[in-house]
């Protein structure tokens, strides 16, 4: 969660910029509702550097903040973005070109990627104080390089300097989406945490302050915001700590209406997206900010399964439920997206969310209020997404027992299908084990410690097909798989 220069400064990103808006989230509520990191994307660097390789900034556009500081050291801005508490991010190429998106907002750019430099530029970026680090595909892209190559030679980079300083820096893959990340991003080098961007840009950015014609007329639309979020949908590649990357937000910014703002944020909340909002803070509306700072939304988005939703029923085309497993018991945060442009009328049904009977309690999320549980129906305007969370009872999984980390016996019949995998992993740090299953299935997951006796759980969510499953590693022990039909 946090904020990220591309999408309202482009190229145009300079320390003041990056100052004004760290100050805005450390003040306006964002910072406590657990926005933490402000990233500055491309722009920051012009491909300069010195005899020896090493990175060489404008001195104009980052100097010294405070007295003793030099100009033209981006340490200055990583540690004023400190100072108010939170983390830095910054924004390099796996190739060697960046993207400099020329002509749209500054010069042609090359030489600023990091290719021939990974060791030496992600130890520099460790070293300034960097918390964070986006590595984007443009110069990959133009040189043909395999993405599950040279993100996981990244990966040993990263892990190489954070070794060497003693601090984590985050690793944010931005592949597009093109060479199918979801595929390889999950544990990605042995990395036990990071995103992957699942497809392109939203939007083009839109720089207010530049006044030209080709930025006034960029005006954002349901469909970039909803075809955002079905390239997304990747969830068996998604388990605590691995995420489908979503892109970056735009609410707030031009062309979203209330509604869609609550659209918006409903289906990033709902499918643990990265939150990295990219509008010009400093003028973001106070509906935006409630939406963005919604306690209960932050609360499903933030659930320790972090998984995406199932989509449980179209009833009619363009009106969809969608339903997300959550680690309580019993818990799923639902969304009810209507994408069409008139305004319906839906009725949930509770069994096809894997439920017994009426469920215990339902909220609505936007309104803050409880609602009848006996009354299903919900009323969703055009465009726009009502989000709630209901407690009741699972329906009874059916337990699959592992033998050697291997679970015999599945087979999901209609998926994407939720499961839980219990497991105990007293190695004292977390372990990422390969799971492959006969029907082709393959994804890595990461295994929290747990303490003496104590049963660790993850949730999947499994691929329709899916039949035997191997959890290569010899760390940790499996128990078992617990597949909860839905239908
Ligand atoms: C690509 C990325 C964007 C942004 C720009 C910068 O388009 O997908 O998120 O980083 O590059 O040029």
């Amino acid at each position: 969660m946090g904020w990220n220069s591309w999408n309202s400064f482009a190229n145009i990103v300079n320390s003041q910029i990056v100052q004004q808006q760290a100050k805005a989230l450390a003040s306006n509520g964002m910072k406590e509702a657990g926005y933490e990191y402000v990233v500055i994307d491309e722009g920051w660097w012009l491909g300069e550097r010195d005899g020896v390789g090493n990175i060489v900034v404008n001195s104009k556009q980052w100097p010294a903040i405070q007295p003793g500081q030099k100009d033209g050291d981006m340490a200055n801005i990583a540690a004023y973005i400190h100072s108010l508490g939170l983390k830095a991010g910054i924004y390099t190429d796996a190739g060697h070109d960046g993207c400099s998106m020329y002509p749209d907002s500054g010069p042609k750019l090359l030489n600023t990627g990091s290719e021939g430099h990974y060791d030496q530029d992600f130890l520099q970026f460790s070293r300034w104080g960097f918390d964070y680090v986006k590595v984007d595909w443009c110069g990959g892209a133009k040189e043909g390089l395999s993405g599950a190559v040279q993100y996981a030679q990244i990966a040993g980079a990263i892990q190489r300097a954070e070794k060497t300083t003693g601090r984590k820096l985050y690793f944010s893959i931005c592949e597009w989406g093109s060479q199918n990340p979801w595929y390889w991003g999950p544990g990605v080098g042995g990395i036990e945490s990071t995103i992957w961007r699942t497809g392109g840009d939203i939007i083009p950015p839109v720089v207010e302050s530049l006044h030209d014609a080709e930025h006034d007329k960029r005006l954002i639309t349901a469909k970039n915001v909803f075809e955002s979020f079905d390239t997304g949908m990747h969830p068996e590649a998604q388990h605590t700590g691995y995420y489908n990357d979503l892109d970056m937000m735009v609410m707030g910014m031009r062309g979203m209406t209330n509604a869609l703002d609550r659209a918006h944020m409903g289906l990033w909340a709902i499918s643990s997206a990265p939150l990295m909002v990219g509008c010009d803070l400093t003028r973001l509306s106070p509906v935006s900010l409630a939406l963005l700072t919604n306690r209960e939304a932050l609360a499903i988005h933030n659930d320790p399964y972090g998984l995406q939703p199932i989509k449980v029923e179209e009833p009619t085309p363009g009106v969809q439920i969608w339903a997300k497993p959550m680690a309580l018991a019993g818990r799923r945060a639902i969304g009810v997206l209507n994408r069409t442009g008139s305004a319906a009328q839906v009725k949930i049904n509770w069994e096809k969310l894997g439920l017994k009977g009426t469920p215990k309690s339902l909220r609505d999320v936007w309104n803050g209020k409880d609602l009848d549980t006996a009354d299903s129906s919900v009323s969703v305007a055009a465009n726009d997404l009502a989000l709630m969370i209901v407690d009741g009872e699972d329906k009874p999984a059916s337990d699959h027992p592992a033998s050697q980390s291997t679970v015999k016996g599945v087979h999901v019949r209609s998926g994407p299908t939720y499961a839980r995998l219990l497991y105990s992993n007293t190695s004292g740090s977390t372990v990422v084990v390969r799971a492959k299953s006969t029907s082709g299935l393959s994804t890595s997951i990461a295994l929290a410690p747990t303490a003496g006796l104590e049963i660790g759980t993850v949730g999947l969510i499994l691929p329709r097909g899916t039949a035997d499953l191997t959890f290569e590693d010899g760390h940790v022990v499996i128990h078992k798989l617990e597949v909860h039909g839905w239908e």
